[in-house]
């Protein structure tokens, strides 16, 4: 069999050595803090796809429905051989749904976790052998330079799932920029975007029953024991997630559960019983609000999508 996808590797970047760097700097904060983009091991990624088929986790089922139902505006708009470059791309999942409608010259995925990404590539190439598919390790919060040979004439960025609510407005718009600057005018922006909405809703859909969300946050700790050279104890820590109306954003926690000294290599971090290791933000946008966020990094409004209950939008945008 011929080379099913193509991986660039030189875009590659060493996520261990920034899980350190960031752990010590995020340990010794007042507020103590940790990037969730380290939440995506192997182990961490397929705790994410669970957590997409909770029940209370409304987001994936709902913008799989929108792009269902809007996949075919959604191929008009991109037009004939547009290359499909998907951030985040993760199980590579949503993205079969746009497949057979948009008919893509090429597909390249962007994921921080090279085993997921490279098995999903993998998958996806055996399954559309007609497809010309790409991989690319990447840390998409950096700046981003693109593989030239996949971005063909007219791309169409996919980023869905929200995944932009874990930036912060300031780096959100910080984001969009740098993928302005990577993409040629006139390319398209297909990105999901979570809705403010009712609070128990909200917090429901972090907070599931059967605790996979919990898990998922708690394999932090278990990455940076496993990881680094490091005492910190899961068993210690509980999972909390709830909504902060103010900044419109969920927050998800690991909360001390009694006063304890945790030691990172040569360092040690006192937590008081109680007090919070700050894994996530997840913000939250109204139509408006994000438009003009997007506006403001050179991506015009094309159209809007969303489900009859406004849990959940999907936004095509183009590049300025
Ligand atoms: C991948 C960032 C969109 O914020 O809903 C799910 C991650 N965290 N449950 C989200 C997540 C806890 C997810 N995003």
């Amino acid at each position: 069999m011929a080379l099913a996808i193509r991986f660039h590797e030189q875009y590659q970047p060493d996520h261990s050595a920034s899980l350190r760097s960031e752990s010590l700097a995020g340990f010794a904060a007042e507020q103590k803090s940790i990037s969730p983009k380290f939440f995506y091991d192997r182990r961490g990624s397929e705790l994410f796809e669970q957590i997409c088929q909770q029940p209370e986790y409304y987001p994936t089922r709902t913008e799989e429905m929108i792009l269902r139902l809007a996949r075919q505006q959604i191929a008009e708009l991109a037009g004939r051989d547009a290359s499909l470059v998907e951030l985040g791309s993760g199980a590579s999942r949503k993205v079969r749904l746009l497949l057979e409608a948009l008919h893509p010259s090429s597909y390249l995925g962007i994921d921080i976790s090279r085993d997921f990404l490279l098995s999903s590539t993998h998958r996806l190439a055996a399954d559309y052998p007609w497809l010309d598919v790409h991989a690319a390790c990447a840390d998409f919060s950096q700046p981003m330079q693109l593989p030239e040979e996949a971005l063909g004439e007219h791309p169409l960025a996919f980023f869905p799932g929200s995944s932009i609510g874990n930036f912060d407005p300031q780096q959100a718009l910080a984001f969009l920029r740098n993928l302005h600057e990577a993409l040629p005018s006139g390319a398209g922006l297909l990105i999901g975007v979570d809705l403010v909405k009712d609070s128990d809703v909200l917090e429901r859909a972090y907070n599931d029953q059967a605790g996979v969300t919990a898990a998922f946050n708690l394999n932090l700790i278990e990455r940076i024991r496993n990881e680094l050279d490091s005492d910190i104890d899961p068993a210690r820590f509980s999972h909390r997630a709830f909504f902060n109306k103010a900044e419109s954003r969920i927050e998800m926690h690991l909360v001390s559960r009694e006063a304890q000294q945790v030691r990172i290599e040569d360092q040690y971090f006192d937590f008081d019983a109680g007090e919070s290791l700050h894994t996530e933000n997840s913000y939250k946008y109204t139509p408006a609000s994000f438009r003009d966020l997007a506006g403001q990094a050179g991506f015009g409004a094309v159209a809007m999508w969303m489900d009859p209950a406004r849990l959940f939008s999907v936004h095509y945008l183009q590049r300025e």
